[in-house]
């Protein structure tokens, strides 16, 4: 049978998992693999206990239903008291509960985009904002962060690009922001937030601010929600449990989405809708990121300790990696990844997909290449393992490049 595919799957793919069968592969012919490519935490931090107290409670008490299908009740009212350290002062209607931020993002897609509509990202972006918008018909537009300037946004070459594309860029439908940003770690400033702020309302663009790292941001950075500075212009903020409540196999997200303009009214009206098609979210789980977001003291502890950790393995690997004379190499102050950039002219590889696929198969160390994020020379390590681990995978990645060094 032929025809019956309407959408392309060569776009659903998850290129950070790309090296995962060749990785699988060696180590089960006895190769010792790290693996530094998926920003997993529990897998490094266990699940705090109150959190996963609160889920069997839920179990034991029979909450294996149904729940409301924007989100549970309890849930939501979580939500709407946790923005509040935004100074935001949100409606139960504000907010829509979903499976991730992942279904966050198809929802979106798939309320605003029309084949050949554009969604502008910044580069590096995270990569799963493109088959999410592929699938729909999308066309990704892309603005670039400039790694020099500690990947401040080029806002004047985007918005002369705006400019060049007069009525066009009303198919734009959103500009994504990532912050804190994945891959690079940046924590943007409030002057930044509002430059791009601007640039939306002046091109009418909705804007969408990822924020699902928001609570991992350290070395005296202060985060501020695009919630705080966007006034009227309308905006979908996005996050979830799966970094900051270290419950990423939880599979909960939300979108607040707060303006009293038409955009957001429409938007919440049609988000409200996609849920009801899906009946409801693991109900366990909401219960449990309820209580994971009510108990302010037990999360206080928790997160502190994380962050804590999470700033020094970043810190110790970002030194190690300054040991390598073939890369470059930004400090990080929030998530938990660094972006190096390869000296190519320096180096034998004929890109980052070259480079991070032959340190696998010879020193074991798993990378993502930056060629998935939109920076061709760049490679990302998800820093959250140990330092020791962190020491083993950085001296290896080091030896390669200087063994790959063009005389
Ligand atoms: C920037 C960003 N957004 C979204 C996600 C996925 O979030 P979720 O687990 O809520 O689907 C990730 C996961 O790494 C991420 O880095």
């Amino acid at each position: 049978m032929t025809g019956i595919f309407s959408k392309k799957s060569v776009y659903a793919q998850n290129q950070i998992l790309e090296l995962d069968p060749l990785a699988e592969k060696l180590s089960r012919n006895g190769k010792k693999v790290v693996k530094l490519n998926r920003g997993d935490p529990p897998k490094f931090f266990p699940t705090p206990k109150y959190i996963i107290d609160a889920y069997v409670k839920a179990l034991r008490s029979g909450a294996t239903y149904y729940s409301r299908a924007q989100g549970l009740p309890e849930l939501v009212e979580a939500v709407v008291a946790r923005y509040k350290r935004y100074s935001m002062d949100l409606d139960k209607d504000d907010v829509i509960v979903t499976a991730g931020v992942s279904e966050a993002l198809l929802f979106i897609n798939n309320a605003l985009m029309n084949k050949g509509d554009k969604g502008l990202l910044l580069a590096p972006y995270y990569p799963q904002y493109i088959p999410r918008l592929m699938i729909e018909g999308g066309v990704p537009l892309v603005g670039n962060m400039i790694m020099e300037r500690d990947w401040e946004v080029d806002t004047d070459s985007l918005s002369r690009k705006l400019k060049k594309m007069g009525h066009g860029r009303q198919r734009i439908k959103y500009m994504m922001i990532t912050n804190p940003h994945n891959p690079t770690g940046k924590v943007f400033e409030r002057n930044a937030l509002e430059d791009l702020v601007e640039i939306a309302n002046d091109n009418g663009i909705l804007l969408i601010s990822d924020e699902i790292y928001d609570e991992i941001v350290y070395n005296g950075k202060k985060f501020t929600s695009l919630g705080q500075v966007a006034g009227d212009v309308p905006h979908i903020i996005l996050n979830g449990s799966s970094k900051n409540f270290d419950s990423t196999g939880f599979r909960i997200g939300f979108m607040v989405i707060p303006g009293e303009d038409k955009v957001s009214q429409s938007l919440r009206e049609k988000f409200s809708q996609y849920a009801l098609v899906r009946l409801s979210l693991n109900t366990p789980s909401q219960f449990a990121v309820a209580e994971a977001m009510k108990n302010k003291k037990e999360h206080e502890k928790a997160i502190s300790q994380m962050v804590s950790a999470i700033s020094k393995r970043v810190n110790f690997a970002v030194e190690k990696l300054r040991e390598n004379p073939y890369i470059t190499v930004t400090q990080p102050n929030g998530a938990f990844y660094i972006f190096p950039k390869l000296d190519m002219k320096s180096l034998k590889f004929k890109g980052s997909k070259d480079f991070v696929t032959r340190a696998l198969m010879e020193t074991g160390v798993q990378l993502t290449g930056g060629y998935s994020f939109g920076s061709p020379d760049n490679f990302r390590i998800a820093a959250l393992p140990p330092v020791e681990t962190l020491e083993y995978a950085i001296d290896k990645v080091n030896e390669f490049c200087i063994k790959n060094a063009k005389k």
